[in-house]
């Protein structure tokens, strides 16, 4: 399975930090954010990679990565999103990178404090279909969040004024290779963009979406007050897995 990481978008919630230079390059405590993502997948056995990005300061990313070699990455590639159309729309980029196979897809400012080789695992063995990673937050308003019908997934709410549950999908996706085709049929939403959540809702109508419980701390960091929580956990200790730790 091969790693894709969507760096992309304008980070406005991030301004005046993301006039001078993209939001997955900002630090992290002692390293640029998009290194987390990077170990995220490297320790659940993805080292092929590919970085999609865009807007001005895309080329530093190669300054930083360069081909991936020191951080572990057997083979890397990056592909350039025009506008800022969204998730899923940056996600089409990824379609002959993945050359018919399946994918990890994870939003390059999500840090987790383990690993998903498990879910990984689960997800290698599921015949076809998508896979997601759940985790209960104090505010699931910012976030996609499922409403479950018993144990199972009913439906997935972008960013709900009232939410269903206390869980948030976090930005690290299992998908198998329709996930293209599903991507190229979505319509924008009201901001305009194409939205995973539509994506994940695409695969749960199918009765092809299946989900995990996150271990140990996730923490998005998009906006201050939570690049602000995402560094203090790595200073605590977390996130040892983190490349050069
Ligand atoms: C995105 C997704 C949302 C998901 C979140 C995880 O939100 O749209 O469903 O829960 O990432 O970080 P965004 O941060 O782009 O607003």
């Amino acid at each position: 399975m091969k790693g894709v990481i969507l760096a992309g978008g304008l980070g406005t919630r991030l301004q005046p930090l993301t006039l001078v230079t993209n939001k997955h390059l900002l630090p992290v405590y002692d390293r640029p954010m998009i290194y987390y993502p990077v170990t995220t997948l490297l320790n659940a056995g993805i080292d092929d990679v590919l970085v999609v990005t865009g807007g001005e300061h895309a080329g530093d990313f190669l300054k930083l990565l360069k081909n991936g070699k020191q951080l572990g990455v057997r083979h890397l590639e990056y592909a350039y999103q025009e506008g800022n159309g969204g998730i899923a729309d940056a996600l089409k980029l990824a379609e002959d990178f993945a050359d018919g196979g399946r994918v990890c897809v994870i939003l390059g400012d999500n840090l987790i404090e383990r690993h998903i080789r498990d879910a990984a695992e689960a997800f290698r063995k599921q015949p076809s279909g998508a896979r997601l990673l759940l985790k209960e937050v104090p505010d699931p308003q910012r976030f996609g969040v499922p409403r479950f019908d018993g144990g199972d997934i009913a439906e997935i709410i972008e960013k709900p004024a009232d939410p269903p549950s206390r869980f948030a999908v976090t930005g690290i996706y299992f998908f198998d290779n329709d996930v293209f085709e599903i991507c190229k049929s979505l319509r924008p939403s009201g901001r305009g963009e194409l939205e995973i959540t539509d994506v994940n809702n695409h695969y749960l109508r199918r009765g092809d979406l299946t989900w995990s419980e996150l271990d140990g701390w996730w923490t998005d960091a998009g906006t201050f007050e939570s690049l602000h929580r995402a560094a203090g956990f790595v200073a605590q200790g977390g996130a040892n897995h983190a490349p050069g730790a």
